[in-house]
């Protein structure tokens, strides 16, 4: 029974690091921002685990194709990130991209492409041909960047 009691005890406090049930005091809360921040982080750190690869000489290769794809895949569960309202709260989007959805949804197709792009090309297993493709597909973040993300 303690030993049960403790397991609980456990448990309750995973849950509470883990999965939190509701925003904490100062953290954001506004669901489309929480969802797109999380989108953007996956995508970030994919990025980086292939630049290690191409750039920095890690040794996975073979990774560049997971980690491309799980670009696109991150990609292609945006849904609708900047919803009305999602403005209100901690965000970088510049306002202008609530009301440029077509060259917002174009830019966002351009990174899906390229990240598509690469996960095909480094297949291959060419790594002169898959630095291009990440280098392209990183122009796109850029690009997006540049217009709609404040510094
Ligand atoms: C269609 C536009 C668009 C594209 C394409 C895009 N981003 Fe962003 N990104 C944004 C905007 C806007 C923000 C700021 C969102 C906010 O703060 O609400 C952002 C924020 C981020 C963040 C910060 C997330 C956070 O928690 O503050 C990262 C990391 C990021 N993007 C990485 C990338 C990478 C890597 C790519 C390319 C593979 C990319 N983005 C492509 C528009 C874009």
């Amino acid at each position: 029974m303690k030993k049960f009691v403790l397991s609980l005890a456990v448990s309750a406090v995973l849950v509470g690091v883990v999965v939190p049930a509701q925003a904490q005091e100062g953290e954001e809360s506004n669901p489309a921002i929480v969802h797109r921040h999380g989108i953007y982080t996956i995508v970030g750190g994919h990025m980086k685990a292939i630049k290690s690869i191409l750039l920095l000489g890690f040794d996975a290769p073979k990774d560049v194709t997971f980690h491309a794809q799980g670009i696109a895949d991150a990609f292609s569960h945006m849904g609708n990130s900047y919803p009305p309202g999602s403005d209100k709260g901690e965000t970088k989007a510049k306002p202008e991209i609530w009301t440029q959805g077509e060259k917002v949804k174009q830019l966002g197709g351009n990174a899906f492409a390229a990240a598509n792009d690469l996960a095909k090309v480094s297949q291959g297993g060419d790594k002169q041909a898959s630095l291009v493709a990440f280098k392209k597909l990183g122009e796109t973040c850029k690009a997006c960047h540049d217009e709609f993300k404040k510094k």
